[in-house]
């Protein structure tokens, strides 16, 4: 990873954000000042909230408008080679989807392999897909919650960096739940961010190993969550 000094006098390597909307979790992410550069955050949509948001925090943005793809012989593949070409101008060591809502094509992935996160609203590998909270709803399931993964060619899937699980209550219904979700989705993006530009991230497998930070040992901790409590 290069460290660069951004135009706002972050150091650290480069990170390329790509959004498709609202962008709360872009914004977590440049709170949480990760020590990191946000070289640039790309839409593929013009009129995505979260532009505006970058622009005003002195980031620079592009738009790859995935509809100017759609006569084009292969429009995924045509759309997802000027998105890799907009992002490698950047040089990224690391590529964040926050909200990106496009399937990409395997050779994308591939580009980007191990240096491609993403979060997803629900406890993987349950739910991918969309309407992660309306089905959890519907199956009643008593535990739910957001996962950041390794992005793979296949779609919300890739080794699991972090998740964190929150209770579904009664009269919950999908605005309250993602709501309660996204709280969460706030929390464990920006560590993930942290955590993989700190070089503490590795991939075992199908399975990522948290190094513990310089100098210190693993803390021991029983993590177990009930939902309701036991009696
Ligand atoms: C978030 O809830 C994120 O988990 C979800 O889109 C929302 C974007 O919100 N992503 C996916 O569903 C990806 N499969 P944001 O634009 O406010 O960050």
């Amino acid at each position: 990873m290069t460290p660069t000094t951004g135009r706002d006098g972050a150091t650290g390597p480069s990170v390329v954000v790509l959004i498709s909307g609202r962008g709360s979790n872009l914004r977590a992410i440049v709170e949480s000042q990760p020590p990191c550069r946000i070289a640039a955050v790309i839409s593929n949509r013009p009129d995505a909230a979260g532009l505006a948001y970058a622009r005003g925090h002195g980031i620079a943005t592009e738009v790859v408008d995935h509809g100017a793809f759609a006569a084009a012989d292969d429009p995924r593949a045509a759309f997802d080679a000027a998105l890799r070409q907009a992002i490698d101008r950047h040089q990224p060591a690391l590529v964040v989807l926050a909200g990106f809502m496009r399937i990409l094509t395997a050779p994308f992935v591939d580009h980007y392999a191990g240096r491609m996160i993403n979060i997803h609203p629900s406890l993987l590998p349950a739910y991918p897909g969309l309407h992660t909270h309306r089905r959890a709803l519907a199956e009643g399931v008593r535990l739910h919650g957001c996962t950041v993964h390794f992005v793979t060619s296949t779609l919300d899937n890739g080794p699991i960096i972090v998740q964190a699980a929150v209770p579904v209550h009664a009269g919950d219904t999908e605005d309250t739940l993602s709501a309660r979700v996204l709280v969460q989705e706030h929390r464990l993006y920006p560590q993930a961010v942290r955590w993989f530009v700190q070089g503490r991230l590795s991939i075992e497998g199908s399975r990522v190993r948290l190094a513990p930070p310089a100098g210190s040992p693993v803390p021991a901790q029983d993590g177990t969550l009930v939902v309701p409590p036991l009696d």
